[in-house]
């Protein structure tokens, strides 16, 4: 159905509409959103409901994981687990299959990072970042193949740190490389069953993620603004922003797409 609206300034606004107020880009997939409680990925799991899609989520706080399964409302199910521990990972495609029988969206979001500079770096901090974003990760997406059919769509959370430096991030940074260079050898593994493998990039996108990082809140708000500043958008960006474009990587909207790190970042480590 084509809708006219008039937008502020009196212009005429045409689109198609569904006719149900979302545009169903996802309509009948099932989608697993790992790290889906908070941040990028609960607006993503957001997007994909409202897109159609039924929509399993992880995380490993339980009280996080219901309030999130709470907010979404319709078609989730949420499953606490932790993406760098084997036998929550069995635990979760397992309950994939017998709930769904099947995954045509995966995105692998999970993860997080904390200044450390070169000098200061523990094991425990390598350790820890490593295990959740990239041995979770890889993990995650292996023990998902059994259940996603010829046509599916992964879809790596990376981010900008992948090719760019920044102070005190180098593992984190080190973890999202590693992440990009997946999704290029990926995208030849899973070749012949017609699955699509991209990475995501997003750029600085404030969320609860920050509170990990192990700054205060002012310095979190410094780093913040000073980012802004360098952003040629003038501004830092949104989970919602980052959530879209998992959609379009998610849909058939982006069935030609292949391989690639898709830079969300009003520009950042584009200039
Ligand atoms: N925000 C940014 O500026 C930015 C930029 C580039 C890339 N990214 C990437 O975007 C992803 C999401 O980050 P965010 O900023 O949205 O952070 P966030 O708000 O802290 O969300 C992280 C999510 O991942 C879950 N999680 C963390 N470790 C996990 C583990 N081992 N197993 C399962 N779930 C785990 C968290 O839940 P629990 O803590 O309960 O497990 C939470 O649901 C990360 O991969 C991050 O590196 C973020």
């Amino acid at each position: 159905m084509q809708r006219t609206f008039k937008t502020s300034d009196g212009a005429e606004l045409n689109y198609i509409s569904a006719g149900s107020g979302r545009s169903n880009k996802l309509d009948g997939k099932v989608a697993l959103v790992t790290g889906g409680t908070s941040g990028i990925g609960l607006a993503t799991a957001k997007h994909f409901v409202a897109e159609g899609a039924y929509v399993f989520i992880t995380g490993r706080r339980q009280a996080e994981l219901n309030a999130a399964v709470e907010a979404l409302g319709e078609n989730v199910t949420g499953v606490q687990s932790d993406v760098s521990n084997w036998e929550d990972l069995d635990r979760l495609f397992a309950t994939i299959q017998q709930e769904q029988g099947r995954l045509d969206v995966l995105f692998a979001n999970a993860g997080g990072g904390g200044i450390a500079p070169l000098g200061a770096i523990t094991e425990e901090h390598f350790d820890k970042t490593f295990n959740t974003n990239v041995k979770g990760l890889l993990f995650t997406v292996q023990k998902a193949l059994p259940l996603l059919p010829e046509g599916a769509s992964i879809i790596l959370n990376a981010s900008t740190a992948s090719t760019v430096g920044t102070p005190a991030f180098s593992v984190y940074s080190a973890t999202k490389a590693a992440v990009r260079s997946f999704a290029r050898n990926w995208t030849l593994d899973l070749k012949d069953r017609k699955i699509r493998v991209n990475a995501i990039s997003p750029g600085v996108v404030p969320t609860p993620g920050y509170d990990h990082l192990g700054l205060s809140n002012e310095q979190v708000q410094d780093f913040i603004d000073s980012q802004a500043v360098a952003i040629p958008l003038g501004r830092v960006g949104t989970p919602d922003e980052i959530a879209k474009a998992v959609v379009f990587l998610a849909s058939d909207d982006s069935s030609f797409v292949n391989g690639i790190e898709l830079f969300v970042d009003g520009g950042m480590a584009q200039v």
